[in-house]
């Protein structure tokens, strides 16, 4: 059972979410800057990024603080997430909006616009089944502006079982009560933790799906364990 719409749609769950939000961005300060900086602008440039599954917007921040004159799109399937989000983006006010959109869905809202100057997706096309991770980075693509970015930032899986008992070892050196969380889940960590990995692949096949979208200067932007930054650009004409 896809439990994903449920989980992402509850109010109790998202303000856990939204709770431990801070330690999370804290964590990822330095690979939410590398995907502001893969952006190909001058830092004073105006343009409008789309942030897909954005959450309460923990990547389009990043990416308006590094550019002082962009604004951004944010896009999210659960009312729920946008409601916090407003909290966490009150600072950002009249350089960002919401559209809900459902990215199982290929019917794009006229809120998004079109073209694209720039796109991110950050640990949310792990939720998505392949044939939309697939619809959704050629949506994109189509709609992207020549030479337009997209970037995403996603956790993967291994696909050699030795590599991902490294992941696993290293991960709980840094998180000494991860072993006993993945041993003992709570009712909430085992539905999050089923949530998480349902539709997760190996980068190899990510790559596929974005080189087969159109996508050029494909590569692996940054990788730790198991989790990576990868994207590409929209050729020139
Ligand atoms: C793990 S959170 C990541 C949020 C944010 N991008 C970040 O990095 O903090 C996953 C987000 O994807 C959204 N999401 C999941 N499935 C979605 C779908 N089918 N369509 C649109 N948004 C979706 C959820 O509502 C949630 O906001």
């Amino acid at each position: 059972m896809d439990t994903n719409e449920e989980i992402w749609k509850s109010e109790e769950r998202i303000k856990r979410w939204a709770s431990e939000a801070g330690v999370r961005e804290k964590k990822r300060a330095a690979q939410l800057e590398l995907i502001a900086a893969l952006l190909p602008f001058d830092q004073q440039e105006a343009f409008t990024l789309v942030d897909f599954g954005a959450g309460t917007g923990m990547a389009a921040r990043a990416i308006l603080d590094f550019y002082p004159n962009a604004s951004a799109v944010l896009v999210d399937f659960s009312p729920a997430m946008m409601g916090e989000g407003a909290k966490a983006m009150a600072p950002y006010e009249g350089r960002y909006r919401y559209v809900e959109f459902d990215m199982r869905t290929s019917s794009w809202p006229e809120g998004i616009p079109a073209p694209i100057d720039a796109a991110v997706t950050s640990q949310c096309v792990h939720h998505l089944p392949d044939d939309r991770k697939q619809g959704l980075f050629r949506e994109i693509f189509e709609r992207l502006k020549p030479g337009g970015w997209y970037v995403n930032f996603d956790p993967v899986t291994a696909s050699d079982p030795a590599v991902e008992h490294v992941w696993q070892r290293v991960n709980d050196r840094f998180d000494p009560q991860a072993a006993y969380r993945r041993l003992n889940p709570s009712p909430h960590e085992r539905t999050q933790r089923e949530n998480h990995v349902r539709y997760m692949v190996d980068i190899e096949r990510q790559l596929a799906f974005f080189r087969a979208a159109g996508y050029e200067a494909v590569d692996v932007y940054w990788k730790q364990l198991d989790y990576v930054i990868y994207g590409g650009r929209k050729p020139q004409a």
